[in-house]
């Protein structure tokens, strides 16, 4: 399939990455499916996009007409049979484990017409790990979006087609993206391969106990002249994301330092504390945002 057929998509995983991709595809035209397995998250998801469609229309980017015609061309839902008839991509945002992602793409190719290219917004895992899952490893690969950046990555796995690759390459020039073609699979893609590490070095300053957030974020901005620092970046990604990577990849390389850090972070999960969409994370919003 060429990036021109493509018609309508589904967004898998109504959450922070999901709202934000399933904005760019609508306003760009295309027919959307918010797709959760809560239904409250699919009814959140399009509350927010379509304020996010008000809210262009209001900086008079597009007009009021223009607004009304594009919020009809989103839809929420939480059966996967009729989320999924006559889609042409998939966009996977659910959460970042390969089991849990593993079997959604299993029912997935159950349930999606054969010409429907799946894509997976992994942060940190590639997509060679559940290729076979996907029961269409030819049309499947990696279409990782940056929050707040016009940035993407596509990643294919040994056995994606090059026809998929430019499909989505293509694709994501129509949505008005900035795409980079990764010559081969690599966990962290390239700006996560340099983000994850300084991440990750920050949260062991504080898991230890050597300094507070606070003073690990003022000495990076001090020193850099940057407008953020790892833990104010962490509440906007949100903790619980931040914990499933740290978490898995503790686990995984059985690293004691980095299992010190996820546990810290899992104490803030526990809580509720998901950084700035809950209102808390390391710092307090004072609200939800
Ligand atoms: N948050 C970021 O900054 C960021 C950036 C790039 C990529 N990502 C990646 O995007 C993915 C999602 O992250 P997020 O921050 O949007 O998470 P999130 O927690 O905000 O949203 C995940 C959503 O998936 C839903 N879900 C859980 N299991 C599901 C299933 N089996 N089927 C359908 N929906 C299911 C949840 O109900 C939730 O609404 C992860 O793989 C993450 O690594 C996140």
């Amino acid at each position: 399939m060429k990036a021109e057929d493509i018609k309508k998509i589904l967004i898998a995983g109504a959450g922070t990455m999901g709202r934000h991709i399933g904005f760019a595809c609508v306003m760009n035209g295309y027919s959307v499916v918010m797709y959760d397995v809560k239904e409250d998250a699919v009814k959140k998801s399009i509350d927010s996009i379509r304020s996010k469609i008000d809210s262009t229309a209001a900086s008079g980017l597009i007009t009021r007409e223009a607004a009304d015609g594009v919020k009809e061309n989103i839809v929420g839902m939480s059966d996967l049979a009729a989320a999924t008839a006559e889609v042409d991509l998939v966009s996977e945002s659910i959460p970042e484990n390969p089991d849990i992602k593993g079997e959604f793409f299993g029912k997935l190719n159950g349930a999606c017409p054969p010409r429907t290219i799946f894509t997976t917004n992994t942060s940190s895992l590639v997509p060679s790990m559940f290729a076979d899952k996907t029961g269409r490893p030819d049309r499947f690969l990696a279409f990782h979006f940056h929050p707040g950046s016009k940035l993407v990555d596509v990643m294919p796995h040994p056995g994606t087609s090059p026809e998929t690759v430019e499909t989505v390459r293509r694709f994501s020039e129509l949505i008005r993206h900035s795409p980079i073609v990764l010559k081969k699979e690599n966990t962290g893609y390239v700006f996560n391969a340099l983000l994850n590490p300084w991440l990750l070095a920050a949260l062991d300053l504080v898991s230890r106990d050597v300094a507070s957030p606070e003073d690990v974020d003022r000495s990076w901005k001090e020193v850099t002249a940057m407008p953020i620092g790892p833990f104010a970046l962490m509440d906007y990604i949100g903790l619980e994301t931040v914990w499933h990577i740290t978490d898995y990849w503790a686990k995984k390389k059985n690293d004691s330092r980095a299992q010190q850090s996820a546990d810290m972070l899992k104490e803030y999960v526990d809580r509720g504390d998901l950084g700035m969409k809950t209102g808390k994370g390391f710092y307090d919003y004072g609200r939800k945002m």
